[in-house]
């Protein structure tokens, strides 16, 4: 009869497998070259900042639903010092010289970050839907479907605007009706509504800006990310296919939710 008990107790190394984890860090170049261990930690890193992401997002989106306002924001104070966690973390690639990225870049072949299933289902979540993005993952693959569910879905915005009507104001019907997998028009009439939220109820105004705080969040991380390929690889074609650094000017600065900051010159 085997010693081994039957229930060994739960472990550090156990709980989080970390035998898997560190089995998956598999760098292509010859040697390999030193710095490829630093751009296979810190994208891994990324994709697991994405899936929480994604999990506190969908919570922020079941609080506003259920009226939670205050653990809706504590939820998003908790997605805003992630989006700073994952700006922060671009210092760090940054110590990789062009020379040091181009000693492995060959051994990327068509990989980009281009490809994260999990960033488009982000941008998903926050409004910016382009169906073109899906068809890059194979029909019925784990990224294809968490995508396709996600395009249909609403948006972080459509669950706000209907809280905000619950709350009592008079959002109009065509807003909270309308096509969740289009973008968001900016309107008129649901500025007229987040003026009188502005102008006499705090505790709305502050979810307002917490949403606000979000927008400048994922640019700011846009904007260094395009700053960082700029200086790792010049104006080069991205190995994702596309003009690289022109390419990636043209997705900063657009704004994720802009009744909001339409406003802001009407206040
Ligand atoms: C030396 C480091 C990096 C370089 C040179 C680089 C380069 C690029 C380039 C050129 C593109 C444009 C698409 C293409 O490949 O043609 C791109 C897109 C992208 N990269 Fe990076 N990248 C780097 C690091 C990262 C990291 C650490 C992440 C974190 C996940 C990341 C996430 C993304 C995402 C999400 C896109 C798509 C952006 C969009 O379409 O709006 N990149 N990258």
């Amino acid at each position: 009869m085997s010693d081994a008990p039957k229930n060994p107790a739960v472990t550090y190394g156990s709980y989080l497998r970390v035998d898997e984890l560190l089995s998956l860090q598999q760098p292509r170049s010859e040697g390999p070259e030193h710095d490829e261990m630093l751009f296979i930690v810190i994208h891994q890193v990324y994709e697991l900042w994405f899936r929480q992401l994604l999990h506190e997002l969908d919570r922020v989106m079941a609080l506003l639903t259920a009226d939670d306002s205050p653990r809706a924001q504590h939820t998003l104070k908790r997605i805003l010092t992630i989006l700073k966690v994952l700006v922060a973390q671009l210092d760090i690639l940054e110590t990789m010289t062009p020379l040091e990225f181009l000693s492995f870049r060959a051994r990327l072949d068509a990989a980009s970050g281009f490809q994260s299933d999990q960033f488009r289902q982000v941008e998903f979540v926050l409004g910016t839907k382009r169906p073109e993005v899906m068809a890059r993952f194979p029909d019925g693959s784990r990224a294809r479907l968490a995508l396709e569910r996600r395009f249909t879905d609403p948006t972080l915005w459509d669950a706000f605007l209907h809280y905000l009507a619950r709350e009592g104001y008079s959002m109009p019907s065509s807003h909270l009706s309308r096509d969740a997998t289009a973008a968001v028009v900016p309107a008129r009439a649901v500025q007229d509504v987040l003026i009188d939220v502005y102008r006499r109820d705090p505790k709305n105004a502050e979810l307002c800006e917490r949403l606000v705080d979000l927008d400048e969040g994922v640019q700011e991380w846009r904007y260094r990310h395009v700053k960082m390929v700029e200086r790792t690889v010049g104006m080069k074609p991205g190995t994702g296919g596309s003009s690289g650094t022109t390419y990636l000017r043209n997705t900063v600065g657009s704004n994720l939710f802009p009744d909001l900051w339409e406003i802001r010159s009407r206040l």
